[in-house]
């Protein structure tokens, strides 16, 4: 890539995209700028030997696409500092419920790309929903597409669904985190050891997610598949059921779309 890149936040989500891409070899660490507000993080990522600049308008100067990795109740701070420099790059903003229009009234028309990846950008593996304001050419936004093929799979939405997606992509390591845990507890609890646990609850998820990405059968049958009558599976199967399991999920995912949007109603 010719094009020069810079972070606004390099703490969780930032370092495992920035992490992601220098693996990639898709930008060379010469081609990057960073800049946290945390001293720490900034003598940590010069001491790896990146380029650290002094403060975040350098970063807004010096590049042609910026990655705001900050959190969303900082960002208008933030854009309202770096919307007085005279060179307005791509803005690519990963923060969850703020809109392309909100970025906009700040900056002005500048080009935005709104993106919803998730951490495990770090092992690029990271499920990547992408949406952009109208100013954005086709060319560049294939260039960030690209950022972000480099660390994992992306798929292209339309911006009034970038809310609702955050469940299903920003907030699922979490989610799927806390799940696993659950099932290694119980094994451990049961006395069996607690990596042999955690191999194999992590591999039955990698085995099963891909059953339904490269089979053609529908997730019902696959369950069903698993499920012999009177068996082990559906004994289970049948406790999450009678706690209406997958009203809980939803539960937890419209509580997730709610706070979403709430950061999304932050004043500017
Ligand atoms: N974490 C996730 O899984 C995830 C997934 C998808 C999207 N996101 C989005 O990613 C964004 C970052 O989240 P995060 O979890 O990475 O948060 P984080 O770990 O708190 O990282 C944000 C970093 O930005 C720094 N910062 C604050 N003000 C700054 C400024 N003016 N200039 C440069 N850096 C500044 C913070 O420093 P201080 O700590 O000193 O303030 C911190 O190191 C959020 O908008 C979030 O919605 C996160």
């Amino acid at each position: 890539m010719r094009t020069r890149l810079g972070f606004l936040g390099v703490g969780k989500m930032g370092s495992s995209i920035l992490n992601g891409i220098v693996n990639s070899n898709l930008y060379q660490k010469e081609a990057i700028l960073l800049y946290d507000a945390n001293e720490t993080i900034r003598e940590k990522l010069k001491e790896k030997g990146y380029r650290v600049a002094k403060d975040e308008k350098e970063v807004v100067c010096e590049c042609d696409y910026v990655l705001l990795a900050i959190k969303p109740q900082m960002l208008s701070e933030v854009l309202t500092k770096i919307s007085e420099c005279q060179h307005q790059p791509l803005y690519i903003s990963i923060a969850a419920g703020i809109s392309i229009s909100y970025l906009q009234r700040i900056c002005g028309k500048v080009k935005v790309v709104r993106a919803m990846p998730n951490t495990p950008a770090f092992i690029s593996q990271a499920a990547t929903a992408i949406t952009k304001s109208k100013e954005v050419d086709e060319e560049s936004f294939e260039d960030v597409k690209k950022i972000f093929s480099s660390i994992g799979i992306v798929r292209e939405i339309a911006e009034n669904f970038m809310d609702e997606i955050v469940p299903l992509n920003g907030s699922m390591p979490a989610y799927l985190y806390y799940f696993v845990q659950a099932f290694i507890e119980h094994a451990v609890k049961n006395n069996i050891d607690y990596e042999v646990s955690r191999d194999l609850a992590c591999q039955a998820i990698i085995g099963s997610t891909n059953m339904i990405l490269t089979t053609d059968k529908p997730i019902d049958q696959l369950i069903n598949d698993v499920c012999s009558p009177k068996g082990t599976t559906l004994a289970g199967l049948e406790v999450l059921k009678k706690r209406d399991f997958q009203k809980i999920i939803g539960e937890a995912c419209d509580a997730c779309v709610n706070r979403a949007k709430e950061l999304g109603q932050l004043k500017p």
